[in-house]
């Protein structure tokens, strides 16, 4: 069996509704990891594309957060609307989806302008 092309982590941590940092999956439906998953099938991208639910990747600030590796791309802020433009676009055709990209400096760092807490 081929390896994987790419993989696709998407947060679906829950937290106590008031939870200081927020959560990625406040319902805890999991809707957006399904969402990818039938997205990547629906592309015909099922054999080499796995979009799995992860723990939090302590990105919570800009949730809800998706990281796609193979190029450790980080989205945050994801809706349901837009899994079909990053399947489309980045998973499909390789291009990021740059309007929902995170920045650099907001990944792994202690504060961001999305981070006010921690300023
Ligand atoms: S709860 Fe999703 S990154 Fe922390």
């Amino acid at each position: 069996m081929a390896s994987f092309e790419r993989h696709l982590f998407i947060c679906t941590n829950q937290r106590e509704p008031g939870s200081a940092r927020g959560c990625c999956s406040p319902d805890g439906k999991d809707e957006l990891q399904k969402l990818f998953k039938d997205a990547i099938g629906a592309a015909g991208l099922k054999a080499t594309v796995r979009a799995n639910k992860s723990g939090c990747l302590d990105q919570c600030e800009h949730g809800p957060t998706v990281v796609v590796y193979p190029e450790g791309v980080w989205y945050g802020f994801v809706q349901p609307e837009d899994v079909a433009e990053i399947v489309g676009e980045h998973i499909t055709h390789g291009r990021p989806v740059e309007r929902l990209r995170l920045s650099e400096s907001c990944v792994n760092t202690a504060s961001c302008l999305h981070k006010p807490r921690l300023q």
